[in-house]
């Protein structure tokens, strides 16, 4: 009986570290978030997870991936796939890059650092946020691997002029621009709980504190948190604490628009990509202006709720500018067969940010580690599932598609 008993029961490995046991446990993006959930305070989580109003852009910026099937092909050799390609010149190991996204450090203090390790590591391109926590300099001493820089326009042009050279001298590759954020979404989870950033330590704060250890020891033994693009700068620099509503809308500028563009491209000469278009018409513009690349997005639906979600447009938009212009998305990807149902529908690569946030708020280094080996799995098996041996294989081996 012992014999046959030993022959069945495997009692998995004991692994001494706790995040890696915990997340050895998830099966998905949405068990990583709520293990990202019981680790961080409720203001934090939900600046990260939440969106503008009521929320339906981002739910439906996910649902929609539901409505694109694939028509797998079989007998297809898939030993070996190539999930390899291009954008903006560098080449990449997977379609996807990370999305920039601010204040990262709230969820740990290595905060963007940790994020553009893990990326570097494994060649995922990492955009840098106007409203990162940690510098252009810092970011890029730490990565060996593709940067791009997000600009958020200020009315203080000089210091637009300044990041973006920053960028350009460590090294960065590409200049995104982000064209959805004339003025600030209202996140009504961020206005119920009074959230500010840096976050204030009031009585609310400082209960979630206790219930969440780790965060708060982690918050208090490290150097406070400022928007590190302007550190230094006084009254804009985030040693206050400031709603970001009021901090956007004091600071960047709302009048922004096409004819800006030569300015950015000007000052930095490095390739642009236009990040929140929500049209096929102003994707027909950004060709004709010259720009390299858009991503369509509506900002993971912090922004404008009531904007299609990226992948509902894109048929439309590669019908409007084909192949003039390389088109990206970002909002709602959360695996494998969404990044490769994009492809199939002639992105050339997707974004996200919530994810490895989720990530790294779960676990660290470790989770953003997850949340990569995740996607990759994810895309690998599912070009071997649909008989796709490449990306190019996806758009012309009739792998698709299927839209409800
Ligand atoms: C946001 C800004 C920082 O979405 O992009 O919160």
């Amino acid at each position: 009986m012992i014999k046959t008993l030993r022959s069945v029961i495997s009692l998995r490995k004991f692994d001494p570290n706790t995040r890696r046991r915990r997340l050895a446990k998830c099966g998905d993006i949405d068990d990583v978030r709520l293990l990202a959930k019981r680790q961080l305070p409720g203001g934090v989580f939900d600046y990260f997870d939440g969106a503008a109003e009521t929320e339906w852009s981002m739910a439906n910026n996910s649902a929609a991936f539901a409505n694109v099937r694939l028509q797998p092909r079989v007998l297809v050799d898939v030993s070996n796939v190539n999930t390899a390609c291009s954008v903006l010149g560098q080449s990449l190991p997977y379609p996807y890059a990370f999305s920039p996204t601010g204040f990262t450090r709230i969820a740990t203090s290595a905060g963007e650092l940790a994020v553009a390790k893990v990326a570097a590591r494994h060649g995922v391109p990492y955009t840098l946020s106007t409203l990162g926590t940690r510098s252009i300099e810092e970011v890029a001493k730490v990565s060996s691997g593709p940067l791009w820089y997000q600009l958020y326009v200020w009315k203080d042009r000089g210091l637009s002029r300044e990041l973006v050279q920053r960028a350009k001298a460590a090294g960065y590759k590409a200049i995104m621009v982000t064209v959805d954020t004339a003025v600030f979404g209202r996140r009504d989870r961020d206005v119920r709980r009074g959230f500010t950033l840096p976050p204030k330590i009031g009585l609310e704060t400082f209960i979630d504190g206790i219930r969440h250890p780790r965060w708060t020891l982690d918050f208090i033994t490290h150097e406070p948190i400022t928007f590190s693009a302007v550190a230094g700068r006084g009254d804009v620099d985030g040693s206050t604490a400031i709603t970001l509503s009021d901090y956007v809308n004091s600071q960047f500028d709302a009048s922004l628009s096409w004819r800006d563009l030569d300015w950015v491209r000007s000052e930095s000469g490095l390739p642009i990509m236009l990040k929140g278009i929500q049209t096929a018409t102003d994707a027909r513009t950004a060709v004709s202006e010259g720009v390299e690349a858009i991503a369509l997005s509506n900002h993971g639906g912090r922004q404008f709720d009531g904007s299609p979600a990226p992948i509902e447009l894109l048929p439309e938009v590669m019908d409007a500018v084909g192949n003039g212009i390389e088109v990206l998305i970002d909002g709602g990807v959360r695996r494998g067969s969404d990044v490769v149902k994009a492809v199939a529908l002639g992105a050339r690569a997707v974004m996200f940010g919530r994810p490895y946030l989720y990530g790294l708020g779960a676990a660290g280094e470790l989770g953003v580690e997850w949340v990569i080996d995740y996607f990759n799995a994810g895309i690998r098996r599912t070009m071997a599932l649909v008989g796709a041996t490449d990306l190019a294989a996806l758009r012309s081996n009739g792998a698709l598609v299927e839209r409800g």
